[in-house]
Formats: C-alpha cells, sequence, structure tokens
C-alpha cells in the first residue's frame, strides 16, 4: 500500500456527515479516486474533478445500488456509508409506544438497516483483498442495547441495533472471504446536521459537534482501523461502545 493511493467510496455523500467525509478524503493526499453514491446532488463546492466520480443511488431501491456500484471497478480502501434517517416529514421520533407509526417505522428500517445489508452485499466484495481496508457505516450510540437509559425513539433505536448486528454477522463472513479487511460502527457525537436540528435545544453546552470536527475525529479512527477490529462499534474519539 505504500505506494498505492487509496480508492475510497462515500455513500450518502449530500448529507451533512457525508459531505464532510467527502471533503476531508478529498483533502487528503494518500487517496487516489473517490466514488460518491448519493440520491441529490452534491453541495456547488463540489466540483467535477477527475478524482471524483459522482454516482446517482437511492439506496431503497437494490437495482439503483446495484447499477451504481458497476459502475467502480477499481479495488476499494475505505467505504463509508453515511446515510440514514431519524425522523420524516410525517413523524418525530416515538416518545412513548402509542407514537409508533408502522409506515414510519418500515422507512426508518428500510434506510437505516436493509438498505445498508445490501451496501455490504454490493460493496463489500470490492474490497482490495492484497491490502488493508475498512467498511464503516454510522451508526449511533443509542442503537446499544445496554447503554439504553432513557427509552423511546423507538424505530431508530432498533433499526441502529439492527444494523449493529448486521455489522458483526458481515464482519464473520468477511474474515473468511477477505482478512485484510474491516467492517465497523461509527457514533459521531451529536453533531449540526438536518438530522439533529429538532434536538439541538437538549444538547448539553459543548456537545454539538461542527460536521468539520465530526469527521475529522472519525476519519482518524476509520485510518487507524486493523484488520483485528472488525465487527465493533467506535465513537469519534475511537472508544468502543458496547452493542
Ligand atoms: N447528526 C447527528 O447528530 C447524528 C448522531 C448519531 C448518528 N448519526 C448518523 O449519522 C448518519 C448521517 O447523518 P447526518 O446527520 O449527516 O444526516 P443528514 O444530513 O440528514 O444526511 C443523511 C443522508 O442520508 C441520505 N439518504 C436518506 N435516505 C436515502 C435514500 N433512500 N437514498 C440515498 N440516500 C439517502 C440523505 O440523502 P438526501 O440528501 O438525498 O436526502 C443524506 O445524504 C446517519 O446514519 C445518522 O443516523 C447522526
Amino acid at each position: 500500500m505504500e505506494n498505492q493511493k487509496k480508492n475510497v467510496v462515500i455513500v450518502g455523500a449530500s448529507g451533512g456527515i457525508g459531505s464532510g467525509f467527502l471533503s476531508r478524503y478529498l483533502e487528503d493526499q494518500s487517496v487516489g479516486h473517490i466514488f460518491t453514491l448519493s440520491r441529490s446532488k452534491l453541495d456547488d463546492e463540489f466540483q467535477e474533478s477527475e478524482r471524483l466520480t459522482t454516482l446517482e443511488c437511492n439506496i431503497e431501491n437494490e437495482k439503483s445500488i446495484a447499477d451504481a456500484v458497476a459502475n467502480i471497478t477499481a479495488p476499494l480502501h475505505r467505504v463509508i456509508v453515511a446515510t440514514g434517517i431519524l425522523h420524516t416529514d410525517k413523524v418525530d421520533p416515538e416518545k412513548s409506544l402509542s407514537d409508533i407509526d408502522k409506515e414510519n417505522f418500515e422507512k426508518i428500517f428500510a434506510v437505516n438497516t436493509h438498505a445498508v445489508a445490501l451496501l455490504m452485499k454490493y460493496l463489500l466484495p470490492k474490497l482490495d483483498k492484497e491490502n488493508p481496508s475498512v467498511f464503516a457505516a454510522l451508526s449511533a450510540r443509542v442503537g446499544s442495547i445496554s447503554d439504553n437509559h432513557i427509552g423511546g425513539w423507538y424505530a431508530y433505536r432498533a433499526s441502529k441495533a439492527a444494523l449493529n448486528m448486521l455489522i458483526k454477522t458481515a464482519s464473520i463472513e468477511l474474515k473468511r472471504k477477505n482478512d485484510n479487511a474491516a467492517i465497523i460502527a461509527l457514533h459521531p457525537g451529536t453533531v449540526d446536521t438536518q438530522l439533529s436540528k429538532p434536538f439541538q435545544n437538549y444538547v448539553k453546552e459543548g456537545h454539538l459537534f461542527t460536521v468539520e470536527h465530526a469527521t475529522s475525529k472519525m476519519k482518524d479512527v476509520i485510518e487507524k482501523t486493523q484488520a483485528s477490529d472488525t465487527g465493533k462499534i467506535f465513537d469519534y474519539a475511537g472508544d468502543e461502545i458496547q452493542p
């Protein structure tokens, strides 16, 4: 890997955290090519360049994922899945069982859980087998069963707990197929994006991260990840979170 540049995929590069990761990896001169998969257009600051290929993708549609990934032939060294939803236009996160809405539940699982399983299906086989690589999916501390002390947010918590299980399960298969690779989950902290906007009033002073801060910290965690870390959940500081 010493002379070879890293190829990176960022899924959800139109989002708050995804666009931060795109900036961080564009700044990194050890990176060769970056492929973005996103449903919406990227911010204007990201001009098409020889190092960047933008691919349209709705992750709720398997064919859309397969078609986008078919454009990627280079072996991959970093895959970051920064998609996710906490609330929909119609429904806020549930405070109580009585707020549970089946349609909302299915939507949150479709994006946070089912889609990431499909992204694993198409992207894990593209990881370089000869050199170290990392697949990192954005999860959330609230998806930790052992760390759940206040309840609520049924669909989001359950979708992220199930995502954490998918990562652990895929790590076992990946170890057999590519022992240079690691698949991990990341908790970004509370970050100033559209997703956290409605809840920022409840965040303690000094605990709301900028996108730049959160993505710099998480990039450090990704770059330090070893194959032996596979299947684990890390926060932005690199501390392990128990499932
Ligand atoms: N922000 C926080 O405080 C926080 C805390 C803990 C965990 N997280 C996790 O971090 C991740 C990123 O969150 P964020 O704060 O960056 O949220 P965000 O700004 O709302 O970005 C979410 C991204 O997901 C994409 N997306 C949603 N549904 C999609 C679909 N069907 N197909 C393709 N893309 C889709 C959005 O695409 P469009 O641009 O097309 O809508 C957007 O790019 C999520 O997994 C979230 O759960 C965030």
